[in-house]
């Protein structure tokens, strides 16, 4: 069992009509270290600051401090690359649905609120420090399966000459808008990365350009998936709930039928 130790700094940066929160972010120097929370007050905080921008000030205020900033990780800030991954008062990616961390404006909070600020809590994603975990579970899982290979000696067909009914191109679609955030597996008390499996499985199951690689690539998908040491699904789908991308459990499903597919072939 954790024991949290709790360390107290006292931040004000001195704007108007802003908030003053309290904010109880996890530290941790690296995997092996044991993790504690850290209190910090932050004062006047933008109502119309991104979440990440907050983050930014409680940073620039540690630095000149000559303190630690702590270590989170974000690329593009438009919802796009997945990497902002925050555990925020318990939820992945805080209070909104389908939203990322980066699209959470601090108008969701209240002046006096306590914010707690943990990273993504699973087997599969050790903390590299703080708020920053390793998702390179994922990047292996994709690797075994998540691509279409294409001839391209001169004879390769147009994708638009294939006809794809329009029901198929949607969910193909909405499939495809999985941003590999880790969310789902976070929100999971199995731990179970099924719903990115299954999104990054169905996307290509839908289409005929996925056809001819289906069956290999469900079982190998699946395969790195378990030795990665991800949990299994028991439909609890708070992964659907907590997804910034609304990823639909229908996804799991369909990635069940293609593993069974994949069995019965042999
Ligand atoms: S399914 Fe949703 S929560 Fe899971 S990785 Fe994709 S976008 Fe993130
Ligand atoms: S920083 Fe890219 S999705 Fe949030």
């Amino acid at each position: 069992m954790t024991t949290l130790k709790y360390n107290h700094v006292v931040i004000n940066n001195n704007m108007e009509n802003g908030m003053n929160l309290t904010l109880k972010v996890w530290r941790q120097a690296n995997a092996e270290a044991q993790g504690q929370m850290t209190e910090y007050k932050l004062g006047n905080v933008s109502p119309d600051m991104s979440f990440l921008e907050m983050m930014d000030v409680l940073n620039d205020e540690l630095i000149r401090k000559g303190e630690d900033p702590v270590t989170f990780d974000h690329d593009c800030r438009e919802g796009i690359c997945g990497m902002c991954s925050m555990f925020i008062n318990g939820e992945a990616h805080g209070p909104n649905r389908g939203v990322t961390t980066c699209q959470l404006h601090m108008r969701s909070f209240k002046d006096g609120d306590t914010i707690y600020i943990e990273p993504w809590r699973s087997a599969g994603f050790p903390v590299v420090k703080d708020l920053m975990v390793d998702r390179s579970a994922f990047d292996r899982i994709q690797q075994a399966g998540g691509f279409v290979s294409v001839n391209t000696s001169g004879r390769t067909l147009d994708a638009n000459a294939i006809p794809v009914p329009k029901a198929d191109a949607d969910k193909a679609f909405d499939a495809a808008t999985c941003i590999g955030c880790g969310a789902c597996v976070a929100s999971c008390p199995n731990g179970s990365a099924m719903l990115f499996v299954g999104a990054k499985v169905s996307q290509f199951a839908l289409l005929p350009q996925g056809h001819p690689e289906r069956f290999d690539r469900v079982e190998n998908m699946v395969k790195q998936m378990d030795e990665e040491g991800f949990g299994n699904c028991s439909n609890i789908g708070a992964c659907e709930v907590q997804c910034p991308k609304s990823i639909s459990i229908e996804n799991i499903a369909r990635m069940n039928r293609e593993y069974m597919a994949a069995n019965l072939k042999g």
